[in-house]
């Protein structure tokens, strides 16, 4: 069974957990069979790599908004060009730590640039493309500053205002509520297990949502692979109901004998 490949992205606050929790995202869905890239932005080829640096030095502190906004979708033109429709073509499934919703959040509710030039500048270098799913890290901003501070000198944006960080979670709040269909929101407060607990469950219900009862009973294996850990009453009893499931194992290959969990 062929899964095309589908666009997620994680956004979040500094020090949310985006990059922790992308790699448990990356090795779970790598684990029900699909081919997953997983890149970032800004960044994700040379030149946006290049960008990056520019945006985050501290030396270009006092950049206009403009500036910053512009060089954020100059990174985003290369990288949907070179890596992620290309990916996403080949039937990947691309993860990405930050895309446009960070724009909105950051240089639209940060900066207080407007949405509406976002918007354009959206259309422009994306045309239709947008994420699929969009997995909301929201962490109390004292919480995540701590967190981010805890990795060395701070980058220019790190070292922005309380202020500035609380319209950032603002507007990423307020897209989540705008776009229901596609924003998955997780409170990101909680220790990471708790945290890859549920976005796990949340890439299991996604998965079988696009890909019917096969990726379901991925999900059954995966999930009851991880309550072992915890709870080995309840994996017992969701173990029970696998001979069910693996009665229809023949009609689909993918989840047949190999299967990893
Ligand atoms: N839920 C959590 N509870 C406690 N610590 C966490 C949690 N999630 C991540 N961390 C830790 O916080 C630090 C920052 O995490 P991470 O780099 O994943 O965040 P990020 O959202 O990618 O940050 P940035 O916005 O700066 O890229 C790391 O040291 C990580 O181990
Ligand atoms: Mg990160």
């Amino acid at each position: 069974m062929k899964v095309p490949g589908r666009f997620i992205t994680v956004e979040g606050g500094e020090g949310a957990g985006k990059t922790t929790q992308l790699a448990f995202m990356r090795d779970y869905l790598e684990r029900n069979g699909l081919r997953v890239m997983a890149t970032r932005e800004p960044g994700g080829t040379a030149l946006g790599e290049d960008i990056r640096t520019v945006l985050l030095s501290p030396r270009r502190d006092g950049m206009a908004a403009t500036t910053e906004t512009l060089l954020m979708f100059a990174a985003r033109a290369e990288h949907l060009e070179r890596v992620v429709r290309p990916a996403l073509a080949a039937g990947h499934w691309v993860l990405c730590d930050r895309f446009t919703d960070a724009t909105y959040a950051y240089q639209g509710g940060g900066r207080g640039l407007s949405f509406e030039r976002i918007g354009l500048l959206e259309e422009w270098v994306q045309g239709d493309l947008r994420p699929d799913l969009t997995v909301l890290l929201d962490v109390s901003v004292a919480v995540g500053l701590e967190r981010a501070g805890r990795r060395g000198a701070a980058d220019r944006f790190e070292r922005e205002t309380v202020r500035f960080f609380e319209r950032v979670r603002a507007v990423y709040l307020e897209r989540a509520k705008r776009y229901p269909e596609r924003y998955r929101l997780v409170n990101a407060d909680r220790p990471i297990e708790m945290v890859r607990i549920e976005i796990q469950s949340i890439l299991a219900s996604w998965l079988e949502r696009i890909g019917g009862w096969a990726l379901a009973l991925a999900r059954a294996v995966v999930a009851t692979a991880s309550v072992t850990r915890c709870q080995p009453a309840l994996a017992s009893c969701v173990a029970a109901d696998w001979p069910a499931w693996l009665g229809q194992a023949d009609l689909c290959p993918s989840v047949g004998p190999g299967f990893v969990v």
